[in-house]
């Protein structure tokens, strides 16, 4: 019997909420660097999910990082009031508001990220240490650099100091910009406590569960929808936890990302890993992606190359 830890739950339909509602969210995140090892085997996972999806009655893989999407870690995601005053009737067509684009841009870049991870080891590496904890087995000794739950395939990230950081140090600049009133979800009063308060104090508080003791970094390399395929699970959206786990466990899947992790581990013996080298905001779509060519800003994060003006882009409005 797997058993989902509550903070997943609460992620996993905290993301399933987004990804079918058509308000603009904006994801702050650490983009992987082009050029390594990581970032290769993060494209591998979503190449494999691909063609075996593709393999399917139905070509159900919704990710698509060499095109549409960017890999990225979020460090927090929420729905922050940055539309127009006069969004039309028909939400899917709100656009954002440059002028409060501008200042929620600028409150980020009061942050000085440099020194929030100063001292802090920033290495990106994935682990074995699944979102999912076995129930009546804790020896947790499954070697899966990776976790399949609901529709998501996603690479386990280290859950690093320097992640965490990162991630809380932006909660208290864009709290002011977090759109009210927050709707707390009502999967929350379902959760055990304590972890219950807890979960409704960080949504009531932040906008998201999905901070501080809910922060879960990882990399999202696939979404795949059962809706799309299979009329048996076209109550997804609204099904709980449990539900996401029995019924949407298509086998393909493990079957792609069982050939990724054997490549994977090999790889491992000689390390596989990047850093966090800037902080971006971009646009959330399905499945918790961020839409390529979104990127509003991009800020460098590290000793020597905080350059906080010479580097940051014009809001780019899409
Ligand atoms: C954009 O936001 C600014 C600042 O909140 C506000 O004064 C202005 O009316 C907004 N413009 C539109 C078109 O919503
Ligand atoms: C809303 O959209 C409709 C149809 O596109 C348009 O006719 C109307 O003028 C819009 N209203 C506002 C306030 O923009
Ligand atoms: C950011 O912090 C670093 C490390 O403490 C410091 O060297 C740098 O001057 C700071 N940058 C700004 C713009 O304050």
């Amino acid at each position: 019997m797997m058993m989902m830890r509550p903070s997943l739950a609460a992620f996993l339909l905290h993301l399933t909420i987004i990804a079918i509602s058509h308000a603009i969210y904006l994801d702050i995140h650490v983009p992987l660097p082009n050029d390594d090892c990581l970032m290769t085997q993060t494209l591998r996972a979503n190449e494999l999910l691909r063609s075996y999806s593709s393999n399917q009655n139905y070509d159900s893989e919704q990710v698509d990082l060499f095109s549409r999407h960017v890999p990225h870690i979020t460090l927090f995601l929420a729905d922050f009031d940055l539309e127009l005053d006069d969004s039309n009737a028909s939400e899917s067509l709100s656009q954002l508001n440059v002028t409060k684009v501008d200042s929620f841009l600028a409150a980020i870049s009061t942050i000085n990220f440099t020194q929030v991870i100063q001292g802090l080891d920033c290495t990106v590496s994935l682990s074995t240490q699944s979102f999912i904890v076995e129930h009546n087995d804790d020896s947790n000794n499954n070697d899966k650099f990776y976790t399949i739950n609901g529709a998501f395939t996603m690479l386990n990230v280290q859950n690093t100091p320097c992640l965490k950081a990162l991630s809380s140090a932006i909660l208290d600049p864009v709290e002011s910009f977090v759109k009210r009133p927050i709707i707390v979800p009502s999967w929350a009063a379902s959760l055990p406590e304590p972890e219950r308060s807890a979960a409704i104090y960080r949504s009531r508080k932040y906008g998201s569960p999905n901070v501080k003791e809910g922060f879960l970094p990882h990399l999202t390399v696939g979404f795949d929808d059962p809706s799309r395929g299979s009329a048996a699970s076209a109550t997804y959206h609204h099904s709980s936890h449990a539900d996401m786990n029995s019924e949407t466990s298509m086998q393909w899947r493990e079957d792609a990302m069982g050939q990724w992790n054997k490549g994977f581990a090999l790889l491992m013996n000689d390390g596989c890993s990047s850093m966090v080298k800037g902080i971006a905001v971009g646009r959330n779509s399905i499945g918790g992606t961020v839409l390529a060519n979104s990127r509003m800003r991009y800020w460098k994060v590290g000793n020597d190359l905080f350059l906080p003006h010479e580097h940051e882009a014009q809001a780019v409005i899409i």
